[in-house]
């Protein structure tokens, strides 16, 4: 079960980080039991509870962080204290359970477009990331200047395939280590809308298909780089932006005989309880549940 505030930030264009907090405490109960409805609510049938230590909101994490805690003590079950970030990345072990590093993860999201070489569970190097715009963000920003929806990312994707890609060309701003620079991209659209004016059905379907065909061949061929820098034969993509329906197919084109591609349901993609689930029994499984109770880390470095 997934809440999604998607609708109430709608208005505002974007999170509202009291509102998020706020949201999450209406809502953690519910969702928490109907989570448990498999079990019949028994937490005893549970091995421990995995919880989000950061990165992200403080508000939200407190939230998640204390009602997990206080559940779990109330069960006398153990805690498991997990990076949101390396719940993005694990999300791909639901998707393939023999999913094991060294590999190449390609984490696209609202606030991160990371390329991250996971050599080992305790040895995870980010390659390269965003200068400026993460990509789902430049996503979001091209579809407000589309008049589409908000979030924009999955508004674009629907939009573009109905367009035509080749019809604007857009720069793919490649830069020559493996980090990432969206902001370019962003204002080529900007100009481009500016330009044409009052914008019909058929442009907002041609500009959607030009800057989803430029942000994701620009993804791929930074992922492709990294992949043939490190020589992984395994690469994992993670995060909101990889329910995107061009990367998905693109990435698996492109890497097709150079490395197995790991894409987990969209669903999963974006944020999820089943991603902390998997992370923290990674980590279980590895140095075990907590030994003491812990606060949250808003400033957490990712994939720490
Ligand atoms: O990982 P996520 O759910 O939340 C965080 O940012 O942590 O990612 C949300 C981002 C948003 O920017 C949204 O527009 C983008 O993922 N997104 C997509 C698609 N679905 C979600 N971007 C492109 N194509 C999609 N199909
Ligand atoms: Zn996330």
């Amino acid at each position: 079960m997934v809440a999604s505030q998607a609708l109430a930030h709608a208005a505002y264009g974007g999170v509202v980080p009291e509102l998020a907090a706020r949201m999450h405490l209406e809502r953690i109960a519910a969702v928490v039991s109907e989570a448990l409805v498999p079990i019949d609510g028994d937490l005893t049938a549970l091995a421990g509870v995995a919880v989000t230590r950061g990165p992200g909101l403080v508000g939200c994490l407190a939230v998640g962080a204390n009602y997990a805690q206080a559940l779990a003590a109330g069960a006398g079950l153990p805690v498991v204290g997990v990076n949101h970030m390396t719940g993005h990345i694990l999300a791909g072990r639901i998707a393939d359970p023999g999913l094991a590093p060294p590999f190449v993860a390609l984490v696209v999201s609202g606030g991160h477009t990371d390329l991250v070489h996971y050599q080992a569970h305790d040895r995870v190097e980010l390659m390269g990331a965003t200068r400026d715009d993460a990509v789902g963000e430049a996503f979001d920003k091209v579809a407000r200047m589309l008049g589409l929806a908000y979030p924009g990312g999955p508004e674009i994707d629907r939009v573009a395939a109905a367009g035509d890609p080749a019809k604007f060309r857009l720069p793919r701003p490649v830069l020559p280590d493996f980090s990432f620079s969206f902001s370019g991209l962003k204002t080529a659209v900007l100009y481009l809308v500016r330009d044409l004016g009052e914008l019909d059905e058929r442009q907002v379907a041609d500009i959607a298909a030009s800057f989803r065909l430029a942000a994701v061949e620009t993804l791929c061929i930074q992922l492709e780089a990294a992949v043939e820098q490190t020589g992984c034969s395994q690469v994992v993509l993670a995060g909101g932006v990889a329910s995107n329906h061009l990367l998905r197919r693109m990435a698996g084109e492109r890497l097709r005989g150079i490395a197995e591609v790991t894409i987990p349901a969209p669903q999963l993609c974006t944020d999820n309880a089943a991603m902390i689930g998997a992370a923290g029994w990674t980590k279980v499984t590895r140095t075990g549940f907590e030994t003491e109770a812990f606060g949250v880390e808003p400033g957490l470095r990712a994939y720490a």
